[in-house]
């Protein structure tokens, strides 16, 4: 065997703390000996406390599992369990995982069975987000390449525009003028949000609530009282590398979404939180804060929701349809996602945002 092909010396227990499969290693009475840190956040129980527990004391409906537990332990054989619906005893989720029993046996030592669960869901929500991260930026680069297309003759539609309008002598021609001058100046207005920000972010150290609370003064201003903001935060949320302007730019367009659609009545809730261990697309992060922005309005419906997120969608007259494409493109440069669940009185666009991201 080469060198480069000799397993390192490090302690096996050391390696199970880096899978992101979960780990339990069971006894011959079923009792749990060994969880790795990734089962430790699946069933969100501590090793500490959850060592010499049964299956039992852990998973709500273990039936299942610990008949297959059992059988493993019997029979000595390596089975499969596909799809298993496992409801966390804390009562607060409930996870699909395919599950492998394996017997592990090291004689005059230990006897027992070794159980791995990959959550299914998980997998399947990474899936969708890369999909859709592939997708956004390829329109990205159509629209920006078209923005930047159109951007030099339309100035000089608006230039020769100019140039006619001081030889015309009759002012209802100079009206005609005038009509391509403000209409090249508003599809102006459009690309120019079509290829902001054009400017290489400017990371520095950044409060999320700083930001939050930005905004909420920000929307405070426009509207009048009917809308209520209430915020919820968690304080343990640390410091990271970003750049504020563009985060405030971000979480502005989603909670100006939710002003337009309230109609400027009712309550918006801003709420944080810490991720651990979590994934962003395929990269797994060890710290994700999770910013919530999170409406009572009447909801967007599940077609609409599936293209929202796309530039020129829009249902409201005067609208552009480009302020979610911006804020998640804007967030896409940190790294991070958007995310929207909606169902009548309860819409919810969640941000993640990597706090181990380097850039
Ligand atoms: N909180 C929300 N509740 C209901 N519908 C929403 C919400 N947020 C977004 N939408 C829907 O998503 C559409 C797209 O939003 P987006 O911000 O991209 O464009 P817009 O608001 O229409 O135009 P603008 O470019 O001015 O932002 C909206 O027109 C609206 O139909
Ligand atoms: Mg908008």
């Amino acid at each position: 065997m080469s060198s480069s092909q000799t397993f390192p010396e490090v302690g096996s227990e050391r390696l199970l703390e880096y899978l992101s499969t979960s780990v339990l290693l069971f006894d011959d009475k079923l009792r749990l000996r060994y969880i790795n840190p990734a089962g430790e956040v699946m069933l969100a129980q501590s090793a500490r406390h959850a060592c010499g527990k049964s299956l039992h004391e852990l998973i709500a409906n273990a039936d299942m599992v610990t008949q297959y537990l059992t059988g493993t332990l019997e029979t000595r054989q390596v089975v499969m369990q596909r799809g298993c619906r496992l409801d966390l005893a804390n009562g607060q989720a409930t996870v699909i995982v395919n599950c492998t029993h394996t017997p592990v046996s090291i004689p005059g030592e230990f006897s027992g069975v070794m159980l791995e669960l990959r959550k299914v869901d998980h997998l399947m929500r990474i899936e969708q987000e890369e999909q859709l991260i592939i997708q956004q930026e390829a329109t990205h680069a159509l629209l920006r390449g078209l923005a930047h297309e159109i951007k030099n003759p339309l100035g000089g539609l608006r230039g020769a525009a100019q140039l006619l309008e001081r030889e015309v002598q009759d002012d209802e021609l100079k009206e005609y003028t005038q009509i391509i001058i403000r209409e090249a100046d508003r599809l102006q207005n459009l690309i120019d949000r079509m290829l902001w920000p054009k400017n290489i972010p400017s990371m520095q150290a950044v409060n999320i609530h700083h930001i939050l609370e930005r905004v909420s003064d920000l929307v405070l201003v426009e509207v009048n009282s009917g809308l209520k903001i209430t915020k919820d935060y968690d304080p343990s949320l640390p410091e990271f590398q970003a750049d504020p302007d563009l985060l405030v730019q971000a979480v502005l367009n989603i909670v100006r979404n939710a002003v337009q659609a309230l109609g400027g009545e009712g309550e918006i809730t801003l709420r944080t939180r810490v991720r651990r261990q979590f994934n962003i697309g395929s990269r797994r992060h060890r710290l994700v804060a999770c910013v919530q922005v999170i409406d009572n309005g009447p909801g967007i419906d599940e077609e609409l929701r599936e293209k929202i997120f796309y530039p020129m969608i829009t249902t409201r007259s005067d609208g552009t349809g480009l302020g979610l494409s911006i804020a998640q493109s804007l967030i896409s440069r940190h790294q991070g996602l958007i995310e929207c669940s909606s169902k009548p009185g309860n819409t919810v666009f969640t941000i993640l945002l990597p706090l181990d991201s380097k850039q």
